[in-house]
């Protein structure tokens, strides 16, 4: 089978790698020569774990390339992933301006039958305007070409997207009523995983669309339900990671997604939060638990900040803080609506100097806080500081050599934002320690 992927972005790109995997033949376009050009001399426009490797092994052997060529890959394919960027607009709702250029492109260079499935995160009722958009450009070129729509939403993520895609825990596939041919075509992609037995959920366009922000504003109201209990841990001395431990255990909840900390961020949660508000708005519906979830992850990201300042006896102005971790999580160098980018930020509009580091996004930290001093590693971020600021949870800073911070420290102070440290061992070492919600 010949598949194409349109947008060699994070989601097209690891998409296009995964499938190929699988054995299918497939071509990642992407309009930026450049990027192309780079990608297949075998450099990444991403960090993320295993990415190289597969698809180096994939190209090698033939079942993956990369080209600029929309037309030609589209009329090769019999399945075409559209897997562009839907960024939010100022209002919250989803810029469909790169799907529909998509979807009007794909329209104009086809005559044979395709299943065109948008992998993107959608808003729901996007699957209907992809057909029209497709059937307009038909249209006018006077041909009767037939095809299908489907929707496949990833549930990949960022850092473990590779073992996301191979062992998910679902996968969701929505085409029209009644569409056996697409429905069999899609089940035959991803017969790898339908022999391993993996649970498929077959539905239709609108619920596959709608499964999407249903996990993700669940997941994400889970981390903001644990952030306020945070809060009021802290008013009556009680311990959030106890009270998530006592939650978690109940199979009813479970135990992921409730670590409390500095609130969600990254590229889907703040944008898909936003997002479902908003659609539910346009349909008429409050979606009041999503919109207090937004209202209380940037509470969150004000209280920690407001806690750093207390810390530092209330203004943190001509103070140095060393801080570790600028990437919205681990294992990845995105920092796109990074928590810790805006604490940084906020800290640099208050007068202080902020010493960073982070194992992966220094670059791009650096293009958005230019006035961050980045230091070679978490020793040099430490020289000097005032304080320590933990971000993000990092492996390597879960094991720092604490007498050295110490020594390197001007304060002994820790503001540990992930609760990586325990604060009977912070406080034997001599320092002083804040964390979240203890
Ligand atoms: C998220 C979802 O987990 C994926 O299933 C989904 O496919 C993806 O969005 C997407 O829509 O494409 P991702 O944004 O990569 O994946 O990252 P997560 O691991 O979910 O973390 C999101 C944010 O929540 C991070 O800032 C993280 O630090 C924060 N978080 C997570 C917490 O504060 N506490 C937790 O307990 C868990």
């Amino acid at each position: 089978m010949n598949v194409a992927v349109i947008g060699t972005g994070y989601v097209g790109l690891v998409t296009g790698a995964c499938f190929s995997e699988f054995g299918v033949q497939v071509v990642c376009v992407d309009k930026d020569a450049d990027k192309i050009a780079a990608l297949r001399r075998g450099q990444m426009p991403i960090y993320e774990p295993g990415l190289e490797d597969l698809v180096g092994r994939n190209v090698r052997e033939g079942r993956l390339s990369f080209s600029s060529d929309t037309a030609e890959a589209v009329q090769n394919a019999l399945v075409v992933f559209i897997a562009v960027g839907t960024p939010a607009a100022v209002d919250g709702s989803t810029d469909l301006t790169f799907i529909e250029a998509v979807a009007r492109e794909i329209g104009r260079c086809f005559d044979g039958y395709k299943v065109v499935v948008t992998k993107s995160t959608v808003p729901v009722g996007t699957g209907k305007k992809v057909r029209r958009w497709i059937q307009e450009e038909l249209d006018i070129k006077g041909s009767s070409a037939r095809f299908s729509v489907a929707s496949n939403p990833e549930f990949l993520r960022e850092g473990a997207a590779i073992g996301d895609f191979m062992r998910p825990d679902r996968v969701v596939i929505g085409t029209d009523e009644g569409d056996e041919q697409a429905l069999a075509i899609m089940k035959d992609l991803y017969r790898p995983l339908f022999l391993n037995e993996t649970p498929f959920v077959i539905a239709n366009v609108a619920t596959a669309e709608l499964s999407k922000y249903a996990a993700n504003a669940f997941l994400a109201t889970k981390i903001s339900f644990i952030n306020e209990m945070s809060i009021l841990c802290e008013r009556v001395g009680g311990d959030v990671q106890g009270v998530a431990r006592a939650m978690g255990l109940d199979k009813r909840i479970g135990s992921k997604f409730l670590h409390a900390g500095p609130g969600y961020g990254g590229s889907c949660f703040p944008k898909d939060t936003l997002s479902a508000a908003h659609f539910a708005r346009e349909l008429g519906v409050d979606f009041e638990i999503v919109e207090a979830t937004i209202r209380a992850n940037k509470r969150q990201r004000d209280h920690v900040t407001q806690k750093i300042r207390a810390a530092l006896g209330g203004s943190v102005a001509g103070k140095t803080i060393s801080f570790l971790g600028l990437s919205f999580k681990p294992e990845t160098d995105d920092v796109r609506d990074s928590p810790a980018i805006e604490i940084a930020r906020n800290l640099v509009e208050d007068g202080a100097t902020i010493r960073a580091f982070d194992p992966q996004a220094m670059a791009e930290a650096g293009e958005v806080i230019p006035q961050l001093v980045l230091c070679k590693d978490a020793y040099e971020a430490c020289e000097g500081g005032d304080a320590l600021v933990i971000a993000t949870e990092w492996n390597q800073f879960r094991m720092l050599d604490l007498p050295r911070v110490k020594e390197k420290l001007a304060e002994a102070l820790m503001i540990d934002l992930r609760n990586i440290y325990r604060a009977d061992a912070l406080t034997a070492a001599g320092f002083e320690y804040v964390s979240v919600g203890r």
